[in-house]
């Protein structure tokens, strides 16, 4: 479409940014709650709620305290929340065999969650990194992260996490072949509406920083996640990912990190025209809050800011740990 638009003084694009109502009524996008999935980490233990020291504001949560959290949300208009377990030492094994142990405690927090506050769609990870002595998402052999293996262990863990009765499986690993298989047990099983939001964009990213920590993985991890991420030198990539995945049974697709992959989030809405998502992660929210915290930012105008800009992007919702924050400031509470 050709800008057309009268010369000056006929036109005066100041006009409509005058006054706020004014401004209100020509927004091409807008953010809502209902645009949020609330990402949170799960320890055990009860009544605990421990900060994590390198993302100022965000918690791991005993389940009891899951809970509140996921009722919280629901009376913030939050829809949906992701869940991400702290796993001690003892759970971390070459097999990985915690992963689909039904009792874990991603698939504690699933019961609890959907006992007490249903309405909340709650959404799990799959990958090997909380299970794994590595810190990897895959099983590794001779310094190799394996691909195919991997994919039946992941199988069993989306099961588990099925059964237990997640709404949404993420995986988030970037093995090959991964969403079909995982697509196919779940038909087989009998799970026909367990959705898929595979990761399909995830980049090898300096920006899960603080996540590794607040999951306890960053002193596992050895060496990078290069050989199964994607560069961050490549955009068409991420296309190809994107299909392959939704010819695979995904049912929405997301692109991670957010702000600094606004580009991928474009064109991922604008040739596939599917459910896309931005996973605004740790480092984003961190860099936000320490900026914010030494008084060097307005922390939530920035909040406000980072979050609609997926909106503008072609995001249909966005991944933040801002969820609850920014939730609150949108009901002005
Ligand atoms: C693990 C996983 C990661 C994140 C989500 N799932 C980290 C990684 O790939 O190393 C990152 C989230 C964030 O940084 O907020 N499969």
């Amino acid at each position: 479409m050709p800008p057309i638009h009268a010369p000056f003084p006929l036109s005066r694009p100041r006009r409509l940014r005058a006054a706020p109502a004014i401004r209100d009524l020509v927004a091409e996008t807008r953010l809502a709650p209902s645009d949020l999935i609330w990402p949170v980490f799960v320890r055990d233990g009860e009544g605990v709620e421990e900060p994590v020291a390198s993302m100022p504001g965000v918690m791991r949560r005993s389940v009891d305290r899951v809970v509140e959290a996921a009722r919280e949300a629901a009376d913030l208009g939050i829809p949906a929340m992701c869940l991400f377990p702290y796993t001690g030492a003892e759970h971390r094994t070459a097999d990985c065999a915690e992963a689909w142990n039904p009792d874990n405690l991603s698939n504690r927090a699933t019961r609890a969650i959907k006992a007490a506050v249903p309405e909340i769609a709650v959404m799990t990870d799959v990958a090997l990194d909380p299970y794994s002595d590595t810190g990897h998402d895959g099983f590794v052999v001779d310094g190799v992260i394996v691909n195919d293996a991997t994919v039946e262990a992941l199988v069993k863990q989306a099961l588990s996490q099925a059964e237990a009765g997640v709404d949404i499986i993420g995986p988030s690993d970037m093995m090959d072949g991964r969403v079909g298989a995982i697509r196919a047990a779940l038909e087989a099983g009998g799970h026909h509406n367990v959705a898929i939001m595979s990761y399909s964009a995830k980049y090898a990213s300096a920006f899960y920083g603080p996540f590794r920590d607040a999951v306890g993985a960053s002193s596992a991890l050895k060496g990078d996640k290069k050989t199964y991420q994607i560069n961050p030198a490549n955009a068409d990539e991420a296309l190809r990912m994107v299909g392959r995945d939704l010819a695979e049974g995904a049912d929405m697709v997301m692109v991670k990190p957010g702000m600094p992959y606004l580009d991928i989030c474009t064109r991922v809405k604008a040739e596939f025209g599917v459910p896309t998502f931005a996973y605004q992660v740790s480092g984003e929210y961190a860099m936000i809050r320490a900026a914010a915290l030494n008084g060097w930012i307005d922390g939530e105008r920035a909040m406000i800011e980072s979050l609609a800009c997926f909106k503008r992007a072609g995001c249909d919702g966005v991944l933040s740990y801002f969820a609850p924050a920014a939730a609150r400031l949108m009901a002005g509470r």
